[in-house]
């Protein structure tokens, strides 16, 4: 059993997709441990995208995360970090097959709608950093 976080984003929240999301995160199998719907300050959303800190979009996505509420969830299965990954869907909503999350909702890069960790080290930073 493997734990991931997720985050449904602002964006996820507004168009009324928290009831798919959590139903298709339930069909496939999983099991959602913890859920919060809050709205995140500044300090969480920078710590939470610290690598990407150097990258010209920094600034616009802690002010999209922060904009308004969002779920964030521990989300724990076989192999929950790479399959969440693979429902999911690319970054680039462009990329991304229908049948994932972001190719059948997302339509832009900056708002797509979700987050998932990418590795044990960042489920495991993450999980943290979210819920202590
Ligand atoms: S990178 O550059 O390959 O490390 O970036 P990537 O891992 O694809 O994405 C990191 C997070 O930044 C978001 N992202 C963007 N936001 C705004 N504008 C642009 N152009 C952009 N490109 C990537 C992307 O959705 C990732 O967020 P999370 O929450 O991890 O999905």
């Amino acid at each position: 059993m493997e734990r991931t976080f997720i985050m449904i984003k602002p964006d996820g929240v507004e168009r009324k997709l928290l009831g798919e999301i959590i139903s298709r995160i339930e069909k496939k199998g999983f099991r959602i441990i913890r859920a919060k719907l809050f709205q995140p300050d500044r300090e969480l959303v920078e710590e939470h995208y610290i690598e990407h800190k150097d990258k010209p979009f920094f600034e616009e996505i802690v002010e999209y995360i922060t904009r308004g509420s969002v779920m964030a969830m521990e989300v724990e299965g076989d192999s929950a970090i790479e399959m969440m990954r693979n429902m999911i869907g690319a970054t680039d909503p462009k990329k991304a097959l229908p049948g994932t999350i972001r190719g059948d909702f997302a339509y832009s890069i900056s708002e797509n709608i979700i987050h998932g960790s990418d590795s044990k080290e960042s489920a495991k930073r993450e999980l943290k950093l979210w819920f202590g």
